[in-house]
């Protein structure tokens, strides 16, 4: 590794608060209903994955074996459920389950049993989506305390007798604790015009008061639409061009956003995820914006232009929450990737979500539409006392940050001017050769992420990248909320219209972090490092 010198001209104030990660910031509690109790600091909390190496501490992970694409995302009686592609035997894909965690914050998660189980005529239980049926439209919920309303997962059965996919019904009268299938399964296909038929993505048109479930279908997208969760008819169809390169389209997503600067307006959005066949970035969500009526989609985006979801490679599956009563819309992903997923190699569990975020849409000054995504708020109940907080840095050169702001689990907000550099970057992870960089390109007017040195990349030729995005500085300054976790990285650039998520696989001692800047000097107006606590906290023996 390089000898790190500083040229630290301007001034640093630091508070030195030791790396405790357990002790929270008042201030960041204020309002939030949905935060942990202060009085917990009387007990002592151990965390149960605290020795497993890229364990990440504050990303939900299963508690062992291989997990994908988040299923299932309902917020029911007061709980948000997680249901994921879960494959309980190992770190094998087969025979897929549906996982289960619930959470009464978006933060801390109790892991459940399985949900659902693969099926020995059906297949396997591949990706879905799940909604509340509030006024018993399938006739298949009890009734409780006056109320009839039940859980409705609609899912793909892969493979099976008939070696095809189709689309399956499960239903819970529990509060999703247990679930039963519906006796007629399945509810729509097989069809064999698609092999690739596949991951339902139902809501509620509430301008037509009926149910629509969008699907993947090869290379296209159907829209159905239903009464009643069990009958669906098809009402048309959205066809992809080759812009997007090769592999099946999965994973749609569909919602109505208010479109941010513009009252009372709002858009259709529509998300797609695949992976390319010929290399490159492999797998990506994109999405289109537009109008949604009488059971179709129409784009106000152009298909070739790709609006990309994030631009990082660890972003996949992106699904959002059905049922949501504050008009909230958050969503939240698998961070992999289909180039790579199989080789990672992380034991005894094997997959992570990111961070739940709010989106938001808005036009950009150029009259473009933007997601613009952040983590939920209430992640900021696990925020530390600062390890550090820096103002007007000027870094020539390199500038390594004392031992005592070093964090594998922690919030970094940046306040950045490239000034004359002509390259500025802040390095994380960083010890022996070991460095992940999150950098600005004054010169190409790009922010990158290189994870080229970042620990282990070798487990695939696909995983060792540089990836950047063009992001024009308007009046000078970079904003950047960087969110590390032992092997995940989350960048927010700005107010969030920018996203890279990756993952790395550093070695445990790697904890540095390091400013640098080439071709001149740059300023770092402001930089605060938070320790993240552990959600996942059990009470010491
Ligand atoms: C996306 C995906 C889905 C499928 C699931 C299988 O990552 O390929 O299309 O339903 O994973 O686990």
């Amino acid at each position: 590794m390089k000898i790190f010198s500083a040229l630290w001209l301007a001034f640093g104030l630091f508070y030195l608060w030791g790396c405790d990660d357990s002790q929270k910031e008042s201030s960041d509690l204020e309002g939030d209903s949905d935060t942990v109790e202060t009085e917990e600091s009387a007990t002592e909390w151990l965390d149960p994955y605290a020795n497993q190496p890229w364990r990440p501490r504050y990303h939900f992970t299963p508690s062992e074996n291989w997990m994908n694409d988040p299923n299932g995302l309902v917020f029911y009686k007061g709980e948000y459920h997680l249901f994921y592609q879960y494959a309980p035997e190992g770190f094998v894909l087969s025979p897929l389950h549906w996982g289960h965690a619930v959470s009464t914050d978006l933060v801390h998660w109790e892991h459940l049993p399985v949900a659902i189980y693969p099926d020995d005529v059906l297949g396997n239980a591949y990706s879905g989506s799940a909604v509340v049926d509030r006024t018993n439209s399938s006739g298949l919920c009890l009734e409780d305390e006056g109320e009839t309303s039940c859980l409705v997962a609609l899912f793909t059965h892969s493979g099976g007798e008939d070696g095809l996919q189709k689309q399956s019904l499960a239903y819970s009268n529990d509060r999703g604790r247990t679930w039963e299938m519906y006796e007629n399964n399945p509810v729509l296909g097989p069809d064999p015009r698609w092999a690739d038929f596949r991951d339902p993505k139902v809501l509620w048109d509430d301008a037509n008061s009926r149910w629509i479930m969008v699907l993947a279908a090869g290379n296209q997208l159907l829209f159905y639409e239903s009464s009643n969760l069990l009958e669906w008819e098809l009402a048309s169809e959205f066809t992809r061009d080759s812009s997007d390169d090769g592999g099946a389209w999965e994973c749609p997503e569909l919602f109505e956003i208010p479109l941010e600067n513009r009252e009372n307006e709002s858009r259709w959005l529509l998300e797609i995820d695949w992976t390319t066949s010929t290399g490159g970035i492999g797998s990506g969500g994109r999405y289109f914006v537009g109008d949604f009526t009488d059971g179709s989609f129409y784009s106000e985006t152009s298909v070739k232009s790709v609006l990309r979801v994030d631009y990082g490679s660890d972003f996949y599956a992106a699904q959002s929450f059905f049922g949501l009563e504050d008009g909230r819309r958050i969503w939240l992903a698998w961070m992999n990737n289909w180039q790579y997923a199989l080789s990672v190699s992380t034991k005894p569990w094997q997959g992570a979500m990111s961070l739940p975020r709010t989106i938001a849409l808005r036009t950009d000054d150029k009259g473009l539409y933007r997601v613009v995504q952040n983590p939920v708020e209430q992640l900021r109940s696990l925020r530390g006392n600062p390890l550090i907080q820096l103002e007007n840095l000027v870094v020539e050169g390199e500038y390594r940050l004392p031992e005592t702001s070093y964090c594998t689990s922690c919030e970094i907000a940046v306040e950045l001017q490239p000034d004359s550099a002509s390259d500025c970057f802040l390095s994380v992870f960083v010890g022996g050769q070991e460095h992940t960089d999150i950098g600005y390109d004054a010169g190409n007017g790009t922010l990158y992420f290189d994870r080229r040195e970042s620990g282990t990349v070798d487990f695939s030729p696909h995983f060792s990248r540089r990836q950047e995005v063009d992001y024009p500085l308007d009046n000078g300054t970079l904003r950047l909320n960087v969110f590390l976790d032992q092997s995940t990285v989350e960048v927010f650039a700005g107010d969030g219209e920018t996203v890279l998520s990756f993952l790395v696989f550093p070695d445990s001692d790697s904890r540095g972090i390091v400013w640098q800047a080439n071709g001149g000097a740059c300023t770092v107006e402001t930089m605060a490092i938070y320790p993240m606590e552990s959600i996942w906290k059990i009470p010491a023996p």
